[in-house]
Parts: C-alpha cells; structure tokens; sequence
C-alpha cells in the first residue's frame, strides 16, 4: 500500500510517499481501506517534531480517516467487511489501509460524503470536548473563538450558535472574515492587523468575556487572559503561535512560551476565573466518553446543526502540500486528502 511516511523531522517535503505492507490486524482491530484523510494541525507539529509522545522517524502520521472495512479481527461486533466507516488512530491514518481497535470506528451516516466524514471527527470533539464538556457554555455568555476559521474553528461556532452564545472570534486574515460571519459570528476581528482585546473591551463596554476558545496560546494568551469577566473560563488547547510556515522558529517559540500570563492560584479565587486545558491525543483511553460525545454530535450532524466545512481537498500524492496549506494560514475549514 502506499503511505505518506515522515521520514525525519522537518518542512513539508520530508513528508514522503512509499510502498509499505498492509497492516495486520488483532482480534479485535478493523481494517479500513482509506478514501480520505482530514489533516490537523497536530501532524504539521508531529512532522516538526514538536508534539509530544510522537514516535521517531521513520512513521506514518494521521489520526483521522474514512473508508470502507476491508477485514474485522474474530472478536469484532457491528462492523462488517464492506461497512462504510470513519475514525481514529494515533498514528498511520495517511496510508491507503488503517488498522484500529473497534472502538475508534464509528459508521458513517448515509448521507455524509467521505470527504465530510474525514473532516468531521476530531474538529468537532474538539469544538464539544473545549465548549461544552469543559466551559459548560450556556445560552447568552459571550464566547471568543481565536483562529476561528480553521477546522475546530468552524466546527466550535457551529456548536457555540445552536447553544446560543454571543460569539466573537479573530482571524488572521482578511480572507477568512466572511464564513466566520456566515456561521454566526456577532463580531469578527483580523488580529494581525487589530488589537484584538482593545476592540473586545470596547465591544463588551469594558464588561468582558465568559468564555475563550484559545488554540494560539503565547502573547495572545496574556491579552485574552485579561478580558475574562467574572465566572469566566478560560480553555488552552493548543499553541499554534510558535509554528511559521517553515518550521518553528525556536528564539520566537521561547519569545511566546515567555509571553502567557503568570497565573497565581489564589488570584483565581479572588477573580473568579477559571483556567482549562486538554489534549483528546492523551485522552484515547476515554472511549466511552468520547462515543457517547460523537452519538451526540452525530444527532447534531443529521439534524443539520453541525456539518463539517471542508475548505479544500488534494489528492492523496499531494499530501505534503497538503500540510503546507495548512500551515501556510492560508486554510479554511478542514484540509482533506483523498485517497483513490
Ligand atoms: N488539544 C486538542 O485536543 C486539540 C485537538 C485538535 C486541534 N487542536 C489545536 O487546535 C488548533 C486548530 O487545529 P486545526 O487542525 O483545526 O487547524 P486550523 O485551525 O485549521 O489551522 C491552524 C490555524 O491556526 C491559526 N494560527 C495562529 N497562529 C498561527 C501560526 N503561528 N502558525 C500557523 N497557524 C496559526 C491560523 O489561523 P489564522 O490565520 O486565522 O490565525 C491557522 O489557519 C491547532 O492549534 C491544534 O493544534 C488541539
């Protein structure tokens, strides 16, 4: 089969095509052949070799998949040989076969694309997990969404709409304004080009924010800290602002990693405010709560609450484009590869 392997750690061209043995699979696995791949920022940082727990070069990354069950191990109930599936992996979904344990396969609604399938997954666990499992977001609060047109980005102001929060979300480029407005967005701040909090404070006459959805982390982070009201709830999910388009420029990455507030503890007390964070990478043992999330946000799907914004989609020889893309800022919505 072919698989996009990384084969050391580096820009974009490292990630590279070659033939690979099928995976065997244990009694209680699933064999999928591939017909797409959702890509996530996780991969272009596992590529840089800047996420943790990742295996050492050589490996094939991807942890999002759809396509149709090729074989099932002897003790695997509800799938079948020919079942059209999406799912989870820790590692190799970027191949034309994944091997997975049963619980991380989900079947797909007949109506949804694979390409849609592929996208769906981990943005929007994401989006539920940071929003709703965490925040406990409630109809009314003000919520700020930072790189809101990216894959979480555009899964989570679906799901903070339909609970009915007042959103409020940044981008980093002009471009991108338009279907964070479309799915919801009361204000919509470019944040390389304004200072987001000066215009936030203004927009909520000085009375601040119940909820930020922060996936950038570093000097942001400090700034946003600061806009929390009373109650308010803070979710740290990510720290994209060390990346460029290249690699990680390691004097920046510190220069952020420096910039995040310094939280005193009993400062939260006093302030009422509260500091999350989480990683669903480390949370794969959690199978239970993470099925009972994806039936919920499957009702969500086939009510049309929720549908996955896939933004663009390369075919599976251009995958470390692909990752490029994706890095560049340039992406809306989810990048998806498929796989002939
Ligand atoms: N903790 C978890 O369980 C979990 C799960 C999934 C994703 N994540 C995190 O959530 C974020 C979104 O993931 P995604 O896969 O949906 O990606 P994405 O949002 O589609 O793409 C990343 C976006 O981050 C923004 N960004 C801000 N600073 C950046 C920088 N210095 N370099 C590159 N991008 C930058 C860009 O949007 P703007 O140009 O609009 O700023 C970019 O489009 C990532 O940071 C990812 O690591 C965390």
């Amino acid at each position: 089969m072919r698989a996009a392997v990384i084969t050391k750690f580096g820009p974009p061209e490292v990630l590279q095509i070659r033939d690979l043995h099928v995976p065997s699979i244990g009694v209680g696995d699933v064999l999928v052949r591939t017909r797409a791949i959702g890509l996530n920022f996780a991969e272009v940082f596992a590529r840089l070799g800047y996420y943790p727990g990742i295996p050492k070069p050589p490996f094939v990354p991807g942890i999002e998949f759809s396509g149709v069950v090729d074989a099932t191990g002897a003790s695997v109930r509800g799938i079948k040989k020919g079942d059209r599936v999406f799912g989870f992996s820790k590692h190799n979904a970027y191949a034309e076969f994944v091997a997975v344990p049963r619980e991380f396969i989900l079947r797909m609604p007949r109506t949804m694309s694979f390409e849609d399938a592929a996208a769906f997954g981990v943005a929007s666990l994401t989006a539920y997990h940071g929003l709703v499992t965490l925040a406990h977001l409630m109809r009314g609060e003000r919520l700020l969404i930072h790189a809101a047109a990216g894959g979480v980005g555009t899964a989570a102001l679906q799901i903070a709409r339909h609970l009915g929060a007042t959103i409020f979300a940044t981008v980093g480029s002009e471009a991108k304004r338009k279907i964070v407005e479309e799915l919801g967005a009361k204000v919509v701040i470019n944040y390389s080009r304004d200072d987001f909090a000066a215009v936030l404070r203004n927009e909520t006459k000085g009375e601040g924010l119940d909820v930020i959805f922060d996936s950038v982390g570093g000097r942001l982070m400090r700034k946003g800290w600061k806009l929390l009201a009373p109650m308010g709830r803070y979710v740290l999910f990510g720290f994209a602002a060390v990346a460029n388009d290249r690699g990680v420029n390691k004097f920046r990455a510190l220069q952020e990693a420096m910039s995040v507030p310094l939280i005193y503890p009993p400062s939260l007390v006093t302030k009422n405010v509260s500091l999350m964070g989480f990683n669903l990478y480390f949370l794969a043992q959690k199978t239970k709560y993470l099925r009972t999330v994806m039936e919920q946000l499957l009702r969500w799907y086939a009510k049309g609450i929720l549908r996955p914004v896939v933004g663009s989609v390369f075919p599976f020889d251009k995958i470390a484009e692909a990752q490029a893309f994706l890095q560049s800022r340039k992406s809306v919505g989810k990048v998806v590869v498929t796989v002939a």
